[in-house]
C-alpha cells in the first residue's frame, strides 16, 4: 500500500476525483493517510471528512512564524507516513526543506501545459486568463514531481485540451479540469504506487 497525503486549499476537485478512482477500483495500493489544508474553511477537507480520512487545518495564520508553520505542516506529513505527497490545489509555497525530505515524492497538478503559463504567480483562473490572452489554441494539465523551483521539476504526465470560441477562463478552467485534470492525477498515482509505465 502507498500512503499518500494531500495538501490542498481549496473546493478539492482534484481530491475528489482520486477518492472516485480508488472507489471504483481504478486506483489500487493506495491509502490516503492524510489530508492537510493550510485554509480551514476549505471544501477539501469536508470531502476528506466524509469519507472518514484524517483532515487536518494548518494554518499559517495559527503560527507566529513561517518556520514554525513549515515545521508543523512537515511534522503533519511525517506523523501520516506518507509515502508520496501530492500538491492537489495547494496554494502554499512548500519550503525548501520538506522539498528535499520528499524528493522524488511530492508531485503537483498544473492546470496547463508546462512550460506554457506557469511559474510564480500563475496559478487559479491567471492561467486560463493567459492562455486566453495569448491565444492559444490548445491548454492542459500536467503532473510534474515537485523541486525547489516553482512548476520545474520532472514531468510525469500532461494531457492536452482544446480552447475553444468564446472560452471565458472559467469555462476553460472547468474544460481543463473535466477533461484533464480529473483524470491525470489518479493516473500519475497509479503510474508511482503501480509502477506503470506512464502515457497519455
Ligand atoms: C486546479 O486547477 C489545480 O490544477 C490548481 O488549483 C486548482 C484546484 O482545484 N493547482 P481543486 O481544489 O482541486 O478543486
Amino acid at each position: 500500500m502507498l500512503k499518500v497525503a494531500v495538501l490542498v486549499s481549496g473546493g478539492g476537485t482534484n481530491l475528489q476525483a482520486i477518492l472516485d478512482a480508488i472507489d471504483r477500483g481504478e486506483l489500487q495500493n493506495v491509502e490516503i493517510s492524510a489530508v492537510i489544508s493550510n485554509n480551514p474553511n476549505s471544501y477539501a477537507l469536508e470531502r476528506a471528512r466524509r469519507k472518514g480520512l484524517k483532515a487536518l487545518s494548518i494554518s499559517p495564520k495559527e503560527y507566529e512564524t513561517r518556520e514554525a508553520f513549515h515545521e508543523a505542516l512537515l511534522q503533519a506529513l511525517k506523523e501520516s507516513m506518507a509515502d508520496l505527497v501530492v500538491l492537489a490545489g495547494c496554494l502554499v509555497v512548500i519550503p525548501e526543506s520538506i522539498i528535499r525530505e520528499y524528493k522524488g515524492r511530492m508531485i503537483n497538478i498544473h492546470p496547463s501545459l508546462i512550460p506554457s503559463f506557469c511559474g510564480t504567480g500563475y496559478y487559479g483562473l491567471k492561467v486560463h486568463e493567459e492562455a486566453l490572452k495569448r491565444g492559444v489554441k490548445v491548454t492542459g494539465a500536467t503532473v510534474h514531481f515537485v523541486d525547489e523551483g516553482t512548476d520545474t521539476g520532472p514531468i510525469l504526465l500532461q494531457k492536452a485540451v482544446e480552447v475553444k470560441e468564446g472560452d471565458t477562463p472559467e469555462v476553460l478552467q472547468r474544460r481543463v479540469m473535466e477533461e484533464a485534470e480529473w483524470i491525470l492525477l489518479p493516473k500519475a498515482i497509479d503510474i508511482i504506487a503501480n509502477e506503470r509505465k506512464g502515457a497519455c
